[in-house]
């Protein structure tokens, strides 16, 4: 039996007692993922277009709107790590997975699941751009201003919120509640603070 196995977070019958609040419902998301898909269809209409996740948090987000968006594309992901187990960026990327393709001369959008200290996309459009793609484009479902800790442009944010401890939707914290389908605040009890 893995370590993971023995984790008390197995014991639990449901993730919903650790929520305190729904940030964003099912029904918001959805609406707010076909706009960004429609956005996509007008923006490259007719162009190459390869978009890339940002795994694993993406991974929901990237499902969702590949659905949303009509007009042929290409997918590829990359994985990087920057939070571990704890719940702030450390402002270290490493890459874990590259890219499968080139991406020299094509039209690229990087698909987040968040922006928070900026690190992860600052780095990554840096050694994107390397590559010489014809454009490069970031999309991110959230955006937590607050927290910003380098400048980035981002062409597309689904929602802007607040610092707050966020889960759901392909987020996790310590790898679990990726599954929840909406957006919600972690009670801070489960990593350790006072609720
Ligand atoms: C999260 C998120 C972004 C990054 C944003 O990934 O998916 O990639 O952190 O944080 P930053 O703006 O402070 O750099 P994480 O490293 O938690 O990995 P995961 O997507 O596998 O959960």
């Amino acid at each position: 039996m893995s370590a993971t196995a023995h984790r008390a977070i197995f014991d639990k019958v449901s993730l919903h007692q650790d929520i305190a609040t729904v940030l964003i419902d099912e029904v918001t998301i959805r609406k707010r993922v076909r706009e960004l898909g429609d956005i996509i269809n007008r923006e490259y209409a007719r162009k190459d277009l390869l978009l890339v996740s940002v795994l694993k948090g993406s991974i929901v987000f990237m499902a969702d709107l590949i659905r949303a968006i009509t007009i042929p594309h290409e997918i590829d992901f990359m994985a990087t790590s920057s939070y571990g187990a704890g719940v702030s960026s450390s402002g270290v990327v490493r890459i874990l997975k590259d890219l499968n393709t080139s991406i020299e001369g094509r039209n690229v959008v990087i698909v987040e699941d968040i922006i928070d200290s900026g690190n992860t996309l600052s780095y990554l459009a840096r050694i994107m751009q390397e590559r010489r793609p014809a454009s490069l484009r970031i999309m991110t479902l959230l955006d937590k201003p607050e927290r910003r800790e380098v400048d980035i442009h981002v062409d597309w944010v689904g929602f802007s919120i607040p610092n707050e401890f966020v889960v759901g939707y392909g987020l996790d914290y310590d790898e679990v509640y990726r599954n929840l389908p909406f957006i919600g605040v972690l009670k801070p009890s489960v990593y350790g603070a006072s609720d």
